[in-house]
């Protein structure tokens, strides 16, 4: 009788506790919810410290599934699908700036639906096909987004700039909630990094504007990087077909 009593207990427990966990289900929640209406973007507040962690984490987040994806295919199929991975929160200071230059009143709420890139991740790959392959595999994520994509390889920017983009919404757990948050990411090769990131450094030197020629001149270093990112992948083409190796 002891016994019985005692699974019977044992059982309301775990019934119990089961009752609780489905109480306790995450819901979906948005940023709004921790914010007041129409409430002004205050760098050095609780708030404005919460909203930016949640973008880190969902930084995070996707940063982690990106690093296991290169660790795999090093691993598993021997390739280098990704050089390198950086990440990067937009300082407040560039926000602001963005924000006025579009006309956006500086709220929170105009931050969220309107800045992008708060959250960035740029994925850095030997050749132009390994930036397919990752956008596919991103597309793939599971609970992960896609809000937006950019295909600047097959269209690059007047500028010469060349890059894939993709604005994602990335599922963040929390203790009690789940929240989407937005990333954006860019796939370039390697090539395409270099020439971005000379030109970037060319265009913000202070007190220093980028004349006609020297643009005309990025564009045509940027086609050159477009040349160079064909070769290499004919030569590995040439190598597949050599030795047969499944690039
Ligand atoms: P912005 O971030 O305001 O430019 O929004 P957008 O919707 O116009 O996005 P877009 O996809 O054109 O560019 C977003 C990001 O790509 C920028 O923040 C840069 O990091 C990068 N980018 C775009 N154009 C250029 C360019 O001409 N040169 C360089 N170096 N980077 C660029
Ligand atoms: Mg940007």
């Amino acid at each position: 009788e002891i016994r019985l009593s005692l699974v019977g207990s044992e059982m309301c427990i775990r019934d119990r506790s089961c009752m609780c966990m489905k109480k306790e289900k995450n819901e979906l929640i948005t940023m709004a919810t921790l914010l007041k209406k129409d409430e002004k973007i205050e760098r050095n507040t609780k708030t404005f410290e919460k909203i930016m962690f949640l973008y880190s984490i969902a930084s995070k987040e996707l940063e982690t599934k990106l690093e296991i994806i290169k660790e795999e295919f090093k691993l598993f199929y021997d390739y280098e699908l990704i050089d390198h991975i950086q990440t990067r929160i937009k300082k407040p200071d560039s926000i602001a700036n963005k924000m006025k230059t579009r006309g956006l009143p500086l709220t929170y709420q105009d931050m969220i639906e309107n800045i992008n890139d708060i959250a960035g991740i740029r994925v850095i790959c030997p050749l132009k096909k390994d930036v397919f392959t990752v956008r596919d595999l991103v597309r793939k994520i599971p609970g992960v987004k896609v809000i937006k994509e950019k295909d600047y390889i097959h269209n690059p920017k007047k500028s010469g700039y060349s890059s894939y983009h993709m604005i994602l919404e990335v599922p963040i757990s929390l203790s009690h909630n789940f929240m989407y948050v937005k990333v954006e990411v860019q796939i370039r090769t390697m090539a395409m990094d270099f020439w971005a990131s000379l030109e970037h450094k060319l265009k913000y030197k202070p007190q220093t504007e980028i004349t006609k020629s020297s643009s005309k001149e990025l564009v045509t270093c940027a086609k050159m990087v477009n040349k160079l990112d064909n070769k290499t992948v004919s030569y590995t083409h040439l190598r597949a077909h050599e030795t047969k190796a499944n690039l």
